[in-house]
């Protein structure tokens, strides 16, 4: 781990693990932000990038990727963006598979990250050797991975999948027939299951962020505010899928935010999407789904402590000098592009838009 971790506090003293995970904030003093992003902007032409951020990142990062004509939005979107857009560098502020599509996709380009320990447990949860065996194990299966895997364990994937995109690519795969090795995400591979109806086989991995959310608090608090509408990520648990209005990726909801006949929503994501459902709605009220179970003396803070590591100092930090940059070994960049070219070529043919909200 990189000497920059601090122990930040947490309300259960236990939770050691999430705070090792906790990074020094990357976060300039107020007075110095207005120069910090002038430079930012500077280097950007100056570097020929383009920053490319999620909508879970802090948002001074989704506010200055628009800014400066790049993008903000779901893992389908920043693929397909970067691969796109004609600069020569692309700058991934968000966690490493994203960085790691952006350079299987354009392995002329240079992808640079603001930190490169910035993983995903659901990647952490799918070691490639591990589930290699597990697909040999399964010959007659298709091999369906999401986005959140490693380069490696693309690379022993026939398709790479979203969120947005896992239902329709399912649906497709079982009118054909196929049965389906499904990882890592057990939650999404499940509602996808119950949904299509198709042969699957579930990885056991799950995100850290999404598992927190708690049904029986948020029937609590649906009954408290009755109504709003519920939108839910699909890496959470059945029980919270079972309650919601509208179930879909980031992009997705926040769409369904805009357009729902609807003054209040409680959402069941990381907070960090707050920002764009808030700027997009300035007039309606969004309340974050709860984390803690009663009882509980630990409250989770629904916010991924990897996205977190994502700041505007070491943003310039990487543009000023280079670091962080994303390798991926040949032979398996060649593999992995496979899987996710199939993922981008599908989008185009069932129509589906790959451009973020308000990047149109
Ligand atoms: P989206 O593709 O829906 O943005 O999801 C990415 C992710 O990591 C959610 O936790
Ligand atoms: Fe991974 Fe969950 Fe963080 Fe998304 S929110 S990057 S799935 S740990």
């Amino acid at each position: 781990m990189s000497e920059n971790i601090i122990p930040i506090a947490y309300d259960h003293p236990g939770c050691a693990t999430a705070a090792a995970w906790a990074k020094a904030p990357h976060e300039p003093d107020a007075q110095d932000k207005p120069e910090l992003i002038a430079r930012i902007k500077r280097l950007l032409i100056e570097q020929d990038a383009v920053l490319v951020a999620h909508y879970y990142v802090h948002p001074d990062l989704q506010d200055l990727a628009e800014a400066t004509g790049g993008m903000v939005s779901d893992s389908l979107d920043m693929a397909n963006f970067g691969h796109q857009h004609p600069a020569q560098t692309i700058v991934v502020a968000g966690v490493r598979f994203m960085g790691e599509t952006a350079k299987i996709l354009n392995p002329e380009k240079r992808v640079l990250m603001p930190d490169l320990d910035a993983t995903c447990s659901l990647d952490l949860g799918c070691p490639a050797d591990e589930f290699s065996a597990f697909c040999d194990a399964h010959p007659d299966y298709t091999v369906v991975v999401y986005a959140n895997t490693s380069a490696a364990v693309k690379a022993r994937a026939d398709w790479m999948v979203t969120s947005s995109i896992a239902l329709p690519v399912v649906k497709h795969l079982k009118e054909q027939g196929q049965k389906i090795i499904w990882a890592p995400d057990r939650h999404l591979g499940d509602y996808i299951r119950q949904q299509t109806g198709a042969d699957m086989l579930l990885w056991q991995g799950s995100c850290m962020v999404h598992d927190e959310f708690k049904a029986g608090e948020l029937a609590a608090l649906k009954a408290q505010h009755p109504n709003a509408r519920v939108l839910v990520h699909p890496e959470s648990p059945a029980a919270v899928i079972a309650l919601a209005d509208v179930v879909g990726s980031t992009t997705q909801i926040i769409k369904a935010s805009q357009q729902a006949d609807a003054g209040e929503f409680i959402v069941a994501t990381d907070n960090g999407i707050l920002h764009k459902m808030r700027t997009l709605s300035p007039h309606k009220l969004f309340i974050e789904a709860p984390t803690a179970g009663s009882g509980a003396n630990c409250k989770s803070c629904a916010h991924c402590p990897w996205m977190a590591m994502n700041g505007l100092v070491n943003l310039a930090e990487v543009l000023e000098h280079g670091h962080n940059e994303i390798h991926i070994d040949p032979a398996i960049g060649r593999r992995a592009v496979l899987p996710v070219q199939r993922m981008l070529d599908f989008a185009r043919q069932i129509h589906l838009p790959t451009r973020g909200i308000g990047n149109a």
